[in-house]
């Protein structure tokens, strides 16, 4: 069983590259919605979980599934796939964590480097850099699919300097995602994609325009897709970054 979460597509095309033929993977964030929380799995069943990296951790959807996740019987093989733009630093070591207190033991983490989506702090990439970026990850998840297929037990390794980015950037992360940052413009058509599109439920739409009805969200840049939706004055003139396998599929 492969749980995903993904904001703008780069790591379910991940979880699509390593899941097993006839295997779809599984979404989280609508397990949480839905209130989804034990699973059973097949005798000697791999159990995976794949999703970005954060502020050199774990999204905090992520967290709240694994919190009160419940899986049986205990896996003999779990293994983490984590995208990234540059640097995966501690994800892996705070997912392990969290997956350690509900008795699942974390046996190998893979991380692969596709494009940036973060239109807050960075400057997405224009196409022909997204392609070259995107069909190198494609390469490297064949190669992860592979080892998940053997499942190879790699451990870890995080790097010292991992942990302290991770100390040091995660805390803003929940700094972040707070919501009033986020506002509308004249441009929306108050079609309600961006709603239908937030995995958090942190939106709704309220006189035909979207509205964030919860403090904090994911910060996963699903709603940002959008170009009438802003972060402050951050994201204004940026262009906005999704995986193309969104647009064909979604
Ligand atoms: C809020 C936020 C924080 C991010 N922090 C990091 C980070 O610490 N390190 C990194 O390499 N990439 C970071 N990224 C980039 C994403 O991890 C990367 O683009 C990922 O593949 C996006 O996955 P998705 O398309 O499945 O949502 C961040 C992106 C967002 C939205
Ligand atoms: S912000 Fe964009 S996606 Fe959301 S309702 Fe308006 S036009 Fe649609
Ligand atoms: S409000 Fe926007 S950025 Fe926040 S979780 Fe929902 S879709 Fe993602």
């Amino acid at each position: 069983m492969i749980f995903y979460f993904s904001g703008t597509g780069n790591s379910y095309q991940a979880a699509r590259a390593v899941c097993g033929p006839g295997e779809e993977p599984v979404d989280l964030a609508k397990c949480l919605r839905e209130g989804e929380r034990s699973f059973r799995l097949c005798p000697g069943e791999t159990l995976g979980f794949i999703c970005p990296v954060y502020y050199g951790g774990v999204p905090s959807v992520v967290l709240d599934f694994v919190r009160e996740l419940s899986v049986s019987p205990a896996p003999d093989y779990c293994f983490c796939v984590l995208t990234c733009a540059s640097s995966v630093s501690d994800a892996a070591g705070m997912l392990g964590e969290a997956l350690g207190k509900r008795g699942i033991v974390l046996r190998a983490a893979y991380t692969v480097v596709m494009p940036e989506n973060d239109s807050i702090h960075y400057t997405i990439s224009p196409e022909e850099e997204r392609d070259a970026i995107l069909s190198d990850a494609e390469e490297q998840l064949k190669v992860i699919a592979h080892c998940v297929a053997e499942r190879r037990r790699l451990g870890l390794h995080i790097p010292p300097r991992g942990k302290m980015v991770t100390r040091a950037a995660y805390p803003y992360y929940e700094q972040d995602r707070a919501t009033k940052n986020f506002s509308v413009d004249d441009s929306c058509v108050g079609c309600g994609k961006c709603v239908e599109r937030c995995p958090v439920g942190a939106m709704a739409m309220e006189e035909g325009r979207p509205t964030w009805v919860k403090e904090k969200c994911a910060l996963c840049m699903a709603c940002i897709r959008c170009g009438a939706v802003h972060y402050g004055e951050a994201t204004k003139g940026k262009k906005r970054y999704v995986n193309p396998i969104l647009k064909c599929c979604h």
